[in-house]
């Protein structure tokens, strides 16, 4: 039987690593589903039309390491209103979290839209000078230099629109367990995720 953990939230609030450690823990597949919207956006960028991209989309798109840059998140979050280019992505995603032996999808709209039956839901969040602290550290990390002000900026202009949109806007699905890391360490985060879900199975 499929067991669906769907983790919503704004951008670098802490939901890939949640999720990435919560599918080790059970045991489970993890799909990041922004990657989609990313690499539908950097298409664009390099000149193609977002639905006709969204359409053509192909598995080896989503491994490309430009993906991770603070250009293409943008692209990404304008492309992610368009509701032709948001339905080209939802059967590849549902398929992803029926598999057999658990699934964890994390995004902005899996608790609302493309799951909205999944067995656990979980809504991260953090301030958000602490999540544009965090994402900066990444970037430079990957050697992407900016700054904390233009991270800042980037980060709150994508949360507006991504929860301004009318085509499935961020927001916490009605029975999500909301997680604030603002304060916490990525060892709590991950315990309190992992026993939310484990009050659902
Ligand atoms: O999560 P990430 O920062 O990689 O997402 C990039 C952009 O893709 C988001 O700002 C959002 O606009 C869009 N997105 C979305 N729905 C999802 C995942 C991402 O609209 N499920």
């Amino acid at each position: 039987m499929s067991f669906t953990v769907a983790v919503d939230g704004p951008a670098a609030a802490g939901k890939g690593t949640i999720s990435r450690a919560v599918a080790a823990h059970f045991g489970f597949a993890h799909l990041d589903t922004g990657l989609l919207y990313r690499a539908v956006g950097a298409r664009m960028l390099a000149g193609e039309k977002p639905i006709a991209a969204a359409e053509a989309l192909l598995p080896e798109d989503l491994e490309r390491p430009e993906l991770r840059t603070a250009e293409v998140a943008q692209a990404a979050s304008k492309v992610a209103v368009i509701a032709e280019v948001r339905a080209a992505l939802v059967d590849f995603q549902r398929a992803f979290a029926r598999r057999a032996g658990g699934a964890v999808l994390d995004g902005r709209d899996i608790g609302t839209v493309i799951c909205p039956r999944a067995q656990a839901k979980l809504f991260v969040t953090a301030s958000a000078e602490v999540r544009a602290t965090r994402r900066l550290k990444e970037l430079l990390a990957a050697g992407h230099p900016t700054t904390l002000a233009e991270v800042l900026e980037d980060v709150k202009a994508r949360d507006a629109r991504d929860m301004n949109r009318s085509e499935a806007p961020l927001k916490p699905a009605q029975d999500a367990v909301q997680i604030d890391t603002s304060a916490l360490s990525i060892e709590e985060a991950v315990e309190m995720a992992i026993a939310a879900i484990e009050a659902r199975r």
